[in-house]
């Protein structure tokens, strides 16, 4: 479904006699926009939004978010559903493909995945060029981006069989190299994909399992892996997809555009929140230092933020925070931990800064990364590898809007204008005349 013109907005300059009219586009739910294209040529100016809080930068048919509802939809279906019902691997072929597939679908899009899942025996050795205590996040961004030098052969992007093996490849992929990550900085040998399991249950497998010992997976675990995997798996234009975007934009080969956008959400005010969720928690250490915290935080002169508050499009809760609370409490059950201290610290923090009105003038809610650091924990993933998580379950998102970048014949080079404040026009001074 394309966006529809439903009016115009006419646009008048101040003291001058220029003015233009623009369309007023409408989708099928959420804000209209319009459109400023021809702005530039009607009027000689620009607009300025630093930080893109006000505008659209594509169209897109994959994800709609309503932040004042804290509604998120994944091709129209709603995040709870199919948290709920859903599987990852059928999200991934719903986003990928805008349905629900069919059983047989279903059957062959899991089979194509799993065909793709190992990683040629060369990139093994990349792994021993990177120190042992390398960020499984600086491995990622590495070898994500080296896939592209093993497909060099099949890189046209404006192929659309191309596009559709890379979208096996890399998603078939990111878990091994992730896992990979980890098991070469804990000194662990290398565990290989296993076609018998399901996709969550086989990055449990590729993770933990040693080759002394059985390792059985637990269906509570795999299950709960799953759904980190659903809640992450796309969030419409965020940081790391519309870096994903601009680097398509150009043409550059998928491997190389996931790779930048792994790089986009490495940063804590991304996916790297995650990670300082649980630093901040660690540092806060008790429920009677929480008030000493949260004043550094309302600090004008202070720089600590509220990790895993605040959103740029939710000014509600997250609902995926909500799924992520409620799962983290099962997963604790099942593993027979009664008390966590950390998730009792992260609720009552959670529940002080709901009621002070800081928080609540600014509607800073919890996001997906307050509570999904609690759960990873318990899981037993190291904190180094909470923001790679994600970017395993982003994959499919990243991949999906190229995709549909790819495909949008109004696509051209992603390219901002700006407000320029350096200096104007002035001649080169040789060093010797320099005062
Ligand atoms: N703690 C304290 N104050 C905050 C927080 C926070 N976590 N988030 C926003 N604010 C304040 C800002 O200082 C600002 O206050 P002011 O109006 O007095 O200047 C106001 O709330 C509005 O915030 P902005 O910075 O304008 O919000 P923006 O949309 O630019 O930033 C962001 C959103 C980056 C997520 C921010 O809320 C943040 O840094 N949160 C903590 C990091 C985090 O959890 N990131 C994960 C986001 S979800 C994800 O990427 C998966």
């Amino acid at each position: 479904m394309s966006a529809s013109a439903k009016g115009s907005v006419t646009i008048t300059l101040d003291g001058s006699n220029k003015s233009t009219r623009l369309p007023l586009l409408s989708g099928t739910v959420g804000p209209d926009v319009f459109d400023i294209r021809k702005m530039y040529a009607d009027l000689g100016v620009f607009t300025y939004d630093p930080g893109y809080g006000a505008t659209a930068s594509c169209d897109s048919s994959i994800t709609y978010i309503d932040g004042d509802a804290g509604i998120l939809l994944y091709r129209g279906y709603p995040i709870e559903q199919l948290a709920e019902q859903s599987r990852f691997l059928e999200v991934c072929y719903l986003l990928l493909n805008g349905d629900l597939p069919t059983a047989s679908e279903y059957r062959n899009f899991e089979l194509g995945v799993m065909r793709h899942n190992m990683l040629h025996e060369q990139i093994r050795t990349f792994y021993n060029g990177f120190r042992r205590d390398a960020h499984p996040m600086a491995v990622m961004c590495g070898v994500v981006g080296a896939l592209s030098a093993f497909y060099h052969d099949n890189l046209d992007v404006r192929d659309t069989e191309s596009r559709r093996i890379a979208a096996f490849r890399l998603i078939a992929k990111v878990p091994t190299i992730a896992a990979w990550a980890h098991k070469y900085s804990a000194g662990q040998p290398f565990v290989y994909p296993r076609n018998d399991l399901t996709y969550a249950e086989n990055f449990l497998y590729m993770f933990h399992a040693v080759p002394t010992e059985e390792y059985k997976i637990n269906p509570v675990l795999s299950k709960a892996m799953d759904l980190i995997l659903i809640l992450h798996a796309d969030h419409e234009q965020n940081a790391s997809t519309s870096t994903v975007r601009l680097a398509g934009s150009t043409g550059a080969n998928p491997f190389a555009c996931i790779a930048a956008g792994i790089a986009s959400l490495w940063g804590p005010a991304h996916g790297g929140a995650n990670e300082a969720v649980l630093k901040m928690l660690a540092e806060i250490g008790h429920t009677r230092n929480i008030k000493a915290f949260l004043d550094d935080v309302k600090d004008k002169d202070n720089q600590t933020k509220l990790m895993g508050f605040g959103h740029r499009v939710y000014k509600n809760y997250d609902p995926r925070a909500k799924i992520i609370q409620k799962a983290c409490h099962d997963v604790l059950a099942e593993l027979g931990i009664k008390d966590d201290p950390l998730l009792d610290l992260a609720m009552e923090l959670e529940k002080i800064a709901l009621s002070d009105p800081y928080f609540v003038d600014r509607k800073l809610y919890p996001n997906v990364d307050f509570y999904s650091g609690i759960i990873l924990k318990a899981m037993g993933f190291p904190t180094s590898m909470f923001t790679a998580l994600f970017a395993v379950a982003r994959t499919v998102g990243w991949v999906s809007q190229w995709t549909e970048m790819m495909e949008d014949p109004q696509q051209r080079i992603g390219r901002p204008r700006q407000l320029y404040t350096g200096a104007p026009r002035r001649d080169y001074v040789p060093v010797s005349q320099r005062g």
